[in-house]
């Protein structure tokens, strides 16, 4: 972003040539001096949520009862699959809703196994989720002898990149030499969620492919806000959580994305009866369902997945290359105003300068990060989050963030290490950071 003042009325006057933010009033946010910073965990409430949950339990569950089944509830899981295959690229008929991320995950990684069964490791990096590098480690661990999991150290070498506006990354051939033809998967996230890294997920499948490798990815931080092309990029497996930058509210449903070619060649390693050929036959034999459907396990949640409905309709409304050039501006306007008015505090740089390698978030890093971010929230009324050893996460969410609350956000930062506010709070950490 050139130019940038660190005046407030710069920051006004950006609000002021947004076209998305009248979106910001699809939104509840009942506290308006409050910086929510942490759309990138959990979405705001969205307005028509509260009335479709609303519409959803008293006409639906209150007056249809079991009736409801046959009036969109079962099909539900498909039909907002689809609509979020809008969001990533994906053609009618390949993502589905259900489970978490992590239980899909689980189910993948088999189904690649299944697809891959002789080969003997299993790519990802230090990026990654914990979790997802558990689940892996888990399924490693289940066979006889263990496969390997490959860990590649990409953090290091993203240390030395982040700085950089220009340089291309040397990521992608890096993890290339780890590939090899031993290698039956390679999983990684797609945006990092601790720096924000945002991986060149065409190229990196590319590589994995030409080694016969399939590929999974997280897309969990880059649903909703960044333009992905599953289909065109030849992707195998994808997941996702749909309660961050999809609002689809706290624990909603995940989805799952297996690419048209791979579906009839294997199938979920959990075998339930919604993933069943025709589950009201009550056949005692299991036949999977054709296509995308046999990737679900049990009776779908159909309260929570009312909120992920609304949640991914307001995205595509928005659409998703308008949403992707808001992020960029915001996480810019961000970083310029922290370089200029955080120098010297003690803060080092979490996620990279260079866009095209960024996703929503800024990371910002600090020995005492735990104690600034207790006493942004505590004492100045803003809501980012921590994680550890020492990175604060700014989530930017394009639908409701303003720049106007990008600017306050600063200023109160500012303030906490000015006035070293954040020294009267404890190290001691809460059990959600
Ligand atoms: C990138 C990523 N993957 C996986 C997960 C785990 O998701 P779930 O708790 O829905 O299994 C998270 C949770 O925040 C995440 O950020």
């Amino acid at each position: 972003m050139k130019n940038i003042s660190t005046s407030r009325d710069f920051a006004l006057s950006l609000d002021a040539a947004d076209p998305l933010a009248h979106f910001h009033t699809e939104f509840e946010s009942p506290d308006p001096a409050l910086c929510y910073m942490d759309g990138n965990s959990l979405g705001r409430l969205p307005r028509r949520t509260a009335a479709r949950l609303h519409q959803t339990i008293k006409d639906e569950w209150g007056q249809s009862l079991i009736r409801g089944w046959n009036q969109g509830w079962y099909t539900a899981p498909a039909r907002i699959g689809d609509k979020i295959g809008k969001l990533l690229g994906a053609d009618a008929g390949q993502v589905i809703v259900s489970d978490s991320t992590s239980v899909n995950l689980y189910k993948l990684v088999h189904a690649a196994l299944q697809i891959n069964p002789e080969r003997r490791n299993i790519v990802t990096d230090n990026l990654n989720f914990p979790s997802d590098i558990y689940i892996l480690q888990g399924i490693a661990a289940s066979h006889t002898p263990p496969l390997e999991i490959r860990v590649f150290d990409a953090q290091s070498l993203i240390e030395t990149e982040l700085q950089s506006e220009e340089q291309p990354s040397a990521l992608p051939s890096a993890l290339s030499a780890l590939i090899d033809e031993q290698t039956a998967l390679v999983t990684l996230s797609h945006v990092a969620f601790k720096s924000g890294y945002l991986y060149d997920m065409a190229e990196i499948t590319r590589q994995a492919h030409a080694k016969g490798a399939l590929v999974l990815w997280d897309l969990s931080h880059s649903a909703g806000v960044i333009p992905i092309e599953l289909d065109a990029w030849e992707v195998d497996f994808a997941i996702g959580c749909t309660y961050k930058y999809l609002n689809g509210g706290p624990g909603s449903p995940a989805f799952l994305y297996v690419n048209r070619r791979l579906q009839e060649q294997t199938c979920s390693p959990i075998w339930g009866w919604f993933g069943q050929n025709q589950p009201f036959d009550f056949e005692l034999e299991y036949t999977p369902a054709p296509g995308i459907a046999r990737f679900l396990a049990g009776t779908p949640p159909i309260l929570s997945l009312a909120g992920v409905e609304t949640g991914v309709e307001i995205v595509l409304e928005a659409g998703i290359t308008a949403i992707r050039q808001k992020s960029v501006a915001l996480t810019e306007y961000f970083l310029c105003l922290a370089e200029q008015t955080l120098t010297g505090q003690g803060f080092t740089p979490g996620s990279p300068r260079n866009p095209a390698r960024r996703g929503s978030h800024i990371s910002l890093r600090h020995p005492a990060g735990y104690r600034i971010n207790r006493a942004l929230i505590e004492n100045m009324n803003v809501l980012p989050d921590f994680r550890a050893p020492d990175t604060i996460r700014f989530g930017l969410a394009p639908l409701y963030t303003r720049f106007l609350d990008v600017w306050e956000t600063i200023q109160r930062l500012q303030r906490v290490m000015n006035e070293a506010r954040w020294q009267t709070y404890s190290e001691t950490r809460a059990s959600v950071t």
